[in-house]
């Protein structure tokens, strides 16, 4: 393991042990975040072209804009860090709670509250646990991602404000809300799991001394 106190070699965002996550492992991750955000793409432009509200419509199309980007950022990371990109990268274990609810939400307001208030906002979360453990070109790729995200979980509270105009409106919401919530604690527990299981890796032999690329 290389010393991380070696002169030319400082890590600017140190994590506790001064460890950052495996090469490996974060460009597999990198494989399972460009999938979400693919699909992320390709539900929003589907949601974008079918909504009848103009202002909706509008703030759609630049979220589609946006999550192509992410998608392509994360393909480019993760071939950056050596990893072969298949076509089908494995579906985040994280997310995995909440894809039952696609087929299920059929209004804006419920297609928001899943992936605008659930899972961006699980998204948020693991950006930012991730960060610290990653190298500074990883972490100004997760920095750029974060400001797009928080204005998409910012468009999620808009839809629900903007359409749930009546208590009848407001509870149906509020019903799916909770069940979507449910899912989105799940997700927590596996997110959870997944930092446990890479601290037990940093302080094995599996990390990248920081600084190096
Ligand atoms: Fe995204
Ligand atoms: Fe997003």
């Amino acid at each position: 393991m290389a010393d991380s106190s070696t002169k030319g070699n400082a890590n600017p965002h140190p994590t506790p042990a001064g460890l950052l996550l495996d090469r490996q492992l974060f460009a597999d991750q990198c494989k399972i975040s460009a999938r979400a955000e693919h699909g992320g793409m390709v539900v929003c432009g589907l949601w974008m072209a079918e909504s009848d509200d103009l202002e909706a419509k509008l703030k759609l199309a630049r979220q589609t804009w946006d999550e192509s980007r992410h998608a392509m950022a994360f393909y480019q990371r993760a071939r950056e860090l050596g990893a072969d990109l298949d076509l089908d990268p494995p579906q985040s274990p994280v997310l995995q709670p909440l894809i039952p609810f696609l087929m299920e939400a059929r209004t804006l307001v419920e297609r928001s509250t899943l992936i605008n208030l659930c899972v961006e906002v699980l998204a948020v979360e693991s950006f930012h646990a991730t960060k610290p453990l990653v190298d500074t070109a990883s972490r100004e790729l997760l920095d750029f991602i974060l400001a797009d995200e928080v204005t998409h979980v910012q468009l999620g509270k808009w839809v629900v404000d903007h359409f749930c105009t009546t208590p009848e409106a407001k509870a149906r919401h509020d019903e799916f809300q909770g069940r979507v919530d449910e899912a989105l604690a799940k997700g927590r527990q596996t997110l959870a799991r997944q930092l446990a299981d890479q601290a037990i890796a940093l302080v094995g032999c599996s990390v990248t001394a920081p600084g190096v690329e």
